[in-house]
């Protein structure tokens, strides 16, 4: 009974949850950047959104591109636009002027235009600029094309140029935050241009929420974007090994529920490479050599368990790097990074995991490192 209780309390509270998370309000915060300095303050006006909790932010670029902190991003559709409760646009400055990417992209939203589609929809803009030279003709270019829209332009006003260190050059404007990525006094977007690009995510999400529902949405439904991981290991030259056999009385993976977890050492050609334990048989370079391959195996395994098909995987949940070490060994950490960053270097944002790192007196078939790992997927 006491069991049948819990049950149906998990069942009202996950219902609750997705009931919360259908009832917040939608934003998509799309970019155009070349070099990341537009994508920076746009992962501080997502910082912004969410941290109201009444608000998603969507993080999409206008256009594919090449630079390797871009090019997992998704791409927006011109259909999709109207899915949203809000559109926070970040773009950098070409002239005094928005970027051609955005500018292109704009160019495509005519039948948006003459049905009326972004009418009433909230709208926030921000930018990257260089030296800053016609940083506010930019914004309000922005505006422009946003006004023609009949979208309800955000701006930011004073808001928190109180807190701003005064003794540099900061991107502030009453339009919508910038950066001067180009004055290498300090690191940009500075801290000052960081907070208000956060403040401006808040306030946006707040005035988003409160006219959610109030404008007819004409649109598609919001796709979460696929990204085909399978291609971005052909682009990187990645060549997944051959699943490894089970050495005992178990299974590669068990996927259970959305979760698949999976155990590996360092086997590569029927092989353990670096075998042995560090400081004694191997050193730390041959461990991380041997943790590279270790981690391989796992991506080998895991894209067996999603039927060859790596876009179905929703996030790496949890990593566990066991190393064979000596009592005083302190460095685990550095020779699990082996395996986090090619994670990340695979999966992007999905590849970022919780881990833990342990030493360990032995390991099965004298391998120097073992990985447990779980993924979430479809
Ligand atoms: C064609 C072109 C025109 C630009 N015009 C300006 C400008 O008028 N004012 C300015 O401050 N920076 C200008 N810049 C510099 C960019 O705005 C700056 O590098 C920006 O940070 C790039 O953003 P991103 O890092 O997101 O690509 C220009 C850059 C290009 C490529």
């Amino acid at each position: 009974m006491k069991k049948l209780c819990s049950f149906f309390i998990l069942i009202l509270l996950l219902n609750s949850i997705h009931i919360m998370a259908q009832n917040k309000a939608k934003i998509l915060v799309l970019i155009h950047s070349d070099n990341g300095g537009t994508y920076e303050l746009a992962k501080e006006i997502a910082k912004g959104i969410e941290s109201e909790n009444t608000a998603i932010p969507y993080i999409k670029l206008v256009k594919a591109s090449q630079n390797p902190n871009l090019k997992n991003i998704p791409v927006a559709t011109v259909d999709e636009l109207t899915a949203y409760d809000g559109i926070a646009f970040g773009s950098p400055v070409y002239f005094g002027n928005i970027s051609t990417g955005m500018s292109e992209f704009l160019s495509k939203t005519v039948q948006l235009w003459t049905n009326h589609a972004l009418e009433g929809i909230p709208a926030t803009v921000f930018m990257s600029a260089g030296s800053g030279a016609g940083k506010e003709l930019a914004l309000q270019a922005f505006w422009n094309s946003l006004a023609v829209h009949g979208m309800v332009l955000v701006s930011n006003g004073i808001r928190g140029t109180e807190e701003l260190n005064k003794s540099i050059p900061q991107g502030n404007s009453v339009l919508g935050i910038t950066s001067m990525a180009s004055l290498k006094d300090i690191e940009r977007p500075s801290k000052g241009e960081r907070h208000l690009a956060e403040l401006q995510g808040k306030n946006f999400a707040k005035v988003a929420f409160a006219l959610k529902d109030t404008h007819s949405k004409k649109g598609m439904p919001i796709v979460e974007n696929h990204q085909n991981f399978n291609d971005i290991l052909k682009q990187k030259n990645i060549i997944l090994p051959q699943v490894p056999k089970p050495a005992g009385n178990y299974q590669p993976f068990v996927r259970s529920g959305n979760l698949v977890f999976i155990n590996q050492v360092a086997l590569k050609d029927g092989k353990i490479v670096h075998p042995g334990k560090l400081g004694v048989d191997v050193n730390e370079q041959q461990v991380k050599e041997a943790t590279k391959v270790t981690m391989l195996n796992v991506i080998s395994v895991l894209n067996e368990a999603v039927g060859g098909d790596l876009s179905k995987v929703k996030q790496c949940v949890q990593l566990t790097g066991i190393f064979n070490t000596k009592d005083d060994y302190t460095k685990h950490a550095d020779l699990m990074n082996v395996a986090s960053d090619l994670t990340v270097d695979v999966f992007g944002d999905k590849g970022k995991h919780a881990r833990g790192t342990l030493g360990a007196s032995s390991i099965p078939v004298n391998s120097s490192v073992e990985i447990q790992a779980i993924f979430e997927v479809e």
